[in-house]
């Protein structure tokens, strides 16, 4: 076996955060922090106060090196008095020597966003007076732990706390204040550099921060890096840029802000915050900086766009969903965006040592009989490991690699339900048990490495040959048939456990009464309507096989059909259903509606009911294409309609109405039968036959407008001279017709996106409600 090697002295280990984990949060003094207030009733989280003796020894099991763990500040300072409190640091103490004592190195995070609630009723962070208390903090944590803790990491994150705690609020304390987040990071960068040099006066070994750090890009950009950028573009990523990373990575490392961004802080509440000298104490030498990296931020420009909450200053930027696999965050999976943000910073930092001291993912877990086979999970880090190596071996100077995380714990403002641990934790008893991802990770240590061979997701087949049986006999087997000896069913199951087989949907609803399949349910497509679907098949599929489901596609296209997709579901043969998209007005949507499993639509039903849909606002759509030909001074505007049964069909006809209305315009309408080119120069020419004078076309899809670009030329008119056109749906043909279309574009993507994520909230049992997204009108020259 051939193994991809890391360097000897490579560190592996995990990362967790206090709050997250430790529950026991008024033991021996502890005071609340802002997360106690924020969210209710989440005091016990994975125990870990209590309970670490069993978790140092299941890293210690693992093999683990390090540990990066984080202190929590009201445990040290109960209240704004300036007295430690001993009992608090004595967790620590205890903490620190169990791990040294299971020879695993400890890395102490002083703040992982748990500001004690006294420091924010003082003003938080945006008050400056928060940055000198933590440096206080700091120095009595290290005073405790110094002679056993040799890596400190100042903060976690601060772009997280600042900008999600005191900018949008969806983090504690909730504030939604675009000054006050900017304030905020600026006092947290200075409690950095505070908190350095006071660590370093202590007596610390090695002091570094930890921050997120997302390339930013746009969605070509994901699959080709070095493409070209128009200038647009080009600022609108640099912005964010400046805004997410930048904003902290060069005060600390350079000494200054990004030009950019003091700009935007200006605008937003000004720089008074900002003192003479604070960037010299900013700007501490760090020993390391740890990289915490999920996800790339894709964006691109967009003039109309206004600025989210997040990211004040971004307004003119629209954040892009792209079709790529997701974890159940929904955050897109892109392991070369690691390899890229340490080639970056290893050519902008070329002397700082890095290391990663956050990455993992949030699956759905599925506890089986014989384990929790997360083989998603084992990719996802398997992948970025592989970007990583791939780093190194080009020179980037990265210590170490921390998996995020080792228990399933409370995911901030996401509470219990997200599991990104290595190991799954029953909330109700506490019990830990170890998921294949531990013990893969366990085997990646001992060997130093990956092993060439990528692991594939092993089929019965895969089991069959290492059991020596047929593929029948495995199939029993994970069936629970009792026709097989006990001999062979213990060496399949061995077999099963070795190469960490998934058993199938059958086998996994006998353990778990979940098949863990969605059945995805598509309606006949209409003659030349079926573009939209098929790219939202593709999207949707991938994006729910990212989130670990198995996709069974039905075709609803016969009554027979309807029965056995009704009886598929009742027969709880999936947990969920997506049906795309029912039109006609037929009843399958409300059959499965009455089944109990859940049910989510692309397009508004006909009929108004509880099942919640994913749609693009066609009205508003088509009002903006008829704004668009009246503002170029078209009077006379006739519509191609199509298929008058359709939901899509009628909702862009009101629009259109409502448009022309506005401007005190009579409609010219001609229906189509279907939604092909020739049924739309059909109806251009009777449009044109019944009405010689008009001036502009709007079709209720591109493909009956491409149909009209034909009709007019055979009928001698010049596009967009004589006659203005305007599709809808910004089809890939839209762009490439003589003159080019324009038309309105439905985010086909960010549509698959919803529908992802509706199905899989309501997996969860989450209320859910429908979704309506903008449509958005896409100028070329054909008007
Ligand atoms: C990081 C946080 C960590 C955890 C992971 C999923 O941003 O540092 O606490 O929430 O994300």
């Amino acid at each position: 076996m051939t193994i991809a090697g890391f360097p000897e002295d490579f560190v592996w280990g995990v990362s967790t955060s206090a709050f997250q984990i430790e529950g026991a949060t008024s033991a021996d003094g502890r005071s609340p922090s802002i997360w106690d207030t924020f969210t209710a009733n989440r005091a016990e989280a994975c125990d870990h106060y209590h309970r670490y003796p069993e978790d140092v020894r299941l890293m210690k099991e693992l093999g683990m090196a390090a540990y990066r763990f984080s202190v929590s500040w009201t445990r040290v300072f109960p209240d704004d008095s300036g007295k430690v409190n001993q009992a608090g640091l004595d967790f620590y103490d205890r903490l620190v020597d169990e791990l040294t004592g299971a020879g695993i190195t400890p890395y102490a995070t002083l703040y992982h966003w748990d500001l004690p609630q006294w420091a924010e009723d003082a003003g938080g962070w945006p008050a400056r007076d928060t940055a000198c208390r933590f440096a206080d903090y700091a120095a009595a944590v290290h005073e405790r732990l110094g002679d056993r803790v040799g890596t400190w990491f100042t903060l976690n994150e601060p772009w997280v706390a600042a900008f999600l705690g005191y900018g949008s609020g969806v983090h504690a304390p909730g504030r939604a204040s675009a000054p006050d987040a900017f304030r905020a990071a600026h006092h947290m960068l200075l409690a950095h550099g505070l908190g350095v040099r006071a660590l370093r006066d202590a007596g610390a070994a090695e002091v570094g921060a930890v921050l997120n750090i997302s390339p930013v890009m746009t969605p070509a950009q994901v699959s080709d890096f070095g493409r070209t950028l128009s200038e647009e573009d080009a600022e609108a990523v640099a912005r964010i840029d400046a805004l997410v990373n930048r904003q902290f990575l060069e005060p600390m490392l350079r000494g200054a802000y990004p030009a950019e961004l003091l700009e935007i802080a200006e605008r937003h509440g000004g720089l008074g915050h900002v003192r003479d000298g604070d960037l010299d104490v900013i700007a501490q030498p760090l020993d390391l900086l740890g990289v915490n990296y999920y996800t790339p931020l894709v964006v691109q420009a967009q003039p109309s766009e206004p600025a989210g909450a997040a990211f004040p200053g971004s307004e003119g930027i629209l954040f892009c969903t792209i079709p790529t696999a997701v974890t159940a965050m929904g955050w897109p999976i892109v392991p070369n965006c690691l390899a890229l943000l340490l080639d970056r910073l290893s050519g902008e930092y070329p002397d700082l040592d890095l290391m990663i001291t956050e990455n993992g993912a949030d699956f759905v877990d599925v506890v089986t009989g014989d384990g929790i086979h997360d083989v998603d999970r084992i990719s996802f880090v398997e992948e970025h490991l592989r970007a990583l190596r791939g780093a190194v071996e080009k020179g980037a100077k990265v210590r170490g690699y921390l998996v995020w995380t080792l228990l399933d714990n409370l995911e901030w403002a996401d509470g219990y339900q997200r599991k990104f641990g290595l190991v799954h934790v029953d909330f109700a008893t506490q019990k830990r048990r170890l998921k294949d991802s531990a013990l893969w990770y366990r085997d990646v240590i001992s060997r130093n490495g990956l092993t060439e061979a990528r692991p594939r997701r092993p089929t019965l087949e895969t089991v069959a040959a290492r059991a020596g049986v047929s593929r029948a006999t495995v199939s029993r087997v994970v069936n629970g048939e009792s026709s097989v000896s006990s001999e062979v069913r213990a060496t399949v199951m061995r077999a099963v456990r070795e190469i960490g087989y998934v058993p199938n949907a059958a086998a996994r609803s006998l353990v778990t009464r979940r098949t863990n399949a969605v059945a995805l349910v598509l309606s006949v497509p209409r003659q030349g309507g079926d573009a939209l679907t098929a790219s939202v098949v593709q999207y949707v599929t991938s994006l729910l096989e990212g989130a670990g489901k198995q996709i069974t596609l039905m075709l609803a296209d016969t009554a027979e059909s309807h029965r056995r997709i009704v009886a598929h579901v009742e027969g709880r043969l999936a947990d969920g259903v997506v049906l795309l998209p029912p039109d006609r007005g037929d009843t399958l949507a409300e059959r499965l509606s009455r089944t109990e499993v859940p049910v989510v639509l692309l397009g508004k039903p006909p009929i108004a009911s509880m099942v919640p849909y994913v749609d693009v606002d066609n009205a508003g759509g088509a009002a903006a294409a008829t704004d668009h030909l009246v503002s170029l001074g078209r009077r006379r505007i006739g519509m191609i309609c199509g298929p008058m049964d359709l939901v899509t069909v009628q909702d862009r006809l009101a629009g259109h109405r409502t448009a022309l209305r506005r401007a005190g315009l009579r409609p010219h309408l001609a229906a189509a039968d279907d939604l092909t080119r020739a049924a739309g120069a059909a109806a251009t020419h009777r449009l044109l036959g019944d009405r010689p004078s008009l001036d502009a076309v709007f079709a209720a899809t591109d493909q009956l407008a491409i149909g009209a670009l034909t009709a007019a030329r055979e009928a001698g008119r010049r596009v967009p001279e004589d006659l203005a056109v305007v599709g809808f749906d910004d089809v890939d043909a839209a762009s490439a017709t003589t003159p080019a279309l324009t038309t309105v574009r439905v985010p086909v993507a960010d549509q698959s996106l919803a529908l992802a994520r509706l199905l899989l909230s309501r997996l969860e049992g989450r209320h859910t409600t429908s979704v309506v997204l903008p449509a958005r009108l896409v100028v070329r020259e054909s008007a």
